[in-house]
């Protein structure tokens, strides 16, 4: 047997989780094992380059955007579980066993900017429960905090999985035969930090209060947070939320006063609420400076949220900054 299994299998025993969610995680995790073998191909599979369609948040679509929501819709509709899905690249729920008792919602791809520059991207999913009746949109708005268990898959120099029910953050690196193995490091955020990412670029477009938290970060040993910091962009939050779980940080993408972005430019159901899950979980804070994420009502299924996550004593700085 597939050690991912087992140890899923095993770690479910004990921490009493339902034999039908894990069910439904090893069919995302198989769905990721096949994008990530299409990633790792590149040119010779075909998938680079753009799709020529967009998406309904007005987003040029690139190939493995689409194709990567193909594989996890292809094999979410085989496990039985499974009511419906929700996808960054789809214009509406998509009901495949309505009466059933799991919703899937997914980012197939993040980080589509850095596709043909070889550079990492990542797979996001969120699980929620759902009751027996008729699958509806309104059963996909639940607020975070309601999220079963949450993860991503990393494609970068190795395809990592990261995966939590809420209390811990499991980690697994995929190997040669195609399976995921536990990791050894026990995931946990510091709770302070010297090192944030932002996209610098936008600057002129952020409200007062981001300005002023950014400007004192520049300003270093000689400012009034007497330390200086490091600055990290990969335009891949996959990637991002995982150098903070690994080496600590805050990310941030908030609102600013261009015309696309005015609620901030990550989607709540499909990267916001999932990350978020995952940070808190390994000890992190995740917050939209107007509320906890995880607390948010969800209005529609391709809503844009503020983020302000990672090192919890920095994003209560910041949140501090934006109350004043
Ligand atoms: P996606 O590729 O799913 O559209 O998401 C990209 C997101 C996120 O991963 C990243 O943090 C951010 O957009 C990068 O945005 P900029 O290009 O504006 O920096
Ligand atoms: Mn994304
Ligand atoms: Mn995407």
């Amino acid at each position: 047997m597939k050690t991912f299994v087992s140890y899923l299998s095993d770690y479910a025993q004990k921490n009493n989780i339902s034999l039908s969610l894990i069910s439904v995680i090893e069919t995302i995790v198989e769905a990721c094992i096949e994008i990530s073998n299409q990633v790792r191909l590149g040119d010779l599979s075909g998938i680079l380059g753009e799709a020529g369609t967009g998406n309904i948040q007005g987003e040029q679509q690139k190939k493995l955007d689409v194709l990567a929501n193909h594989i996890l819709i292809e094999q979410l509709s085989n496990n039985k579980k499974v009511a419906g899905i929700a996808s960054e690249e789809e214009d509406n729920f998509v009901c495949l066993n309505s009466e059933q008792e799991y919703l899937v919602l997914f980012d197939p791809l993040d980080g589509s900017s850095n596709i043909d520059v070889n550079i990492s991207i990542g797979t996001i999913f969120s699980i929620l429960r759902k009751s027996g009746e008729k699958l509806e949109e309104k059963h996909f708005l639940q607020a975070g905090k309601e999220q079963v268990a949450a993860g991503y898959v990393l494609y970068g120099p190795q395809s990592i999985l990261v995966l939590s029910f809420g209390q811990e953050v499991l980690m697994f690196t995929l190997n040669d035969k195609q399976d995921f193995i536990p990791n050894t490091q026990v995931v946990s955020i510091p709770n302070q930090t010297q090192e944030f990412a932002i996209n610098m670029s936008n600057q002129r477009y952020w409200e007062p209060p981001m300005q002023q938290y950014i400007h004192g970060l520049l300003q270093g040993k000689e400012g009034e947070r007497q330390k200086d910091y490091n600055m990290r962009w990969v335009a891949s939050m996959v990637a991002e939320v995982h150098r903070i779980l690994i080496r600590g940080g805050i990310f941030l993408y908030p609102k600013d006063s261009r015309e696309t972005t005015q609620n901030g430019k990550l989607r709540l159901l499909y990267e916001a609420n999932p990350m978020s899950f995952i940070v808190q979980a390994a000890g992190g804070k995740a917050s939209s400076l107007a509320s906890d994420i995880l607390d948010i009502k969800p209005q529609k299924l391709h809503q844009r949220i503020p983020v302000v996550l990672g090192a919890s004593e920095e994003v209560d700085f910041v949140e501090q900054l934006h109350m004043n």
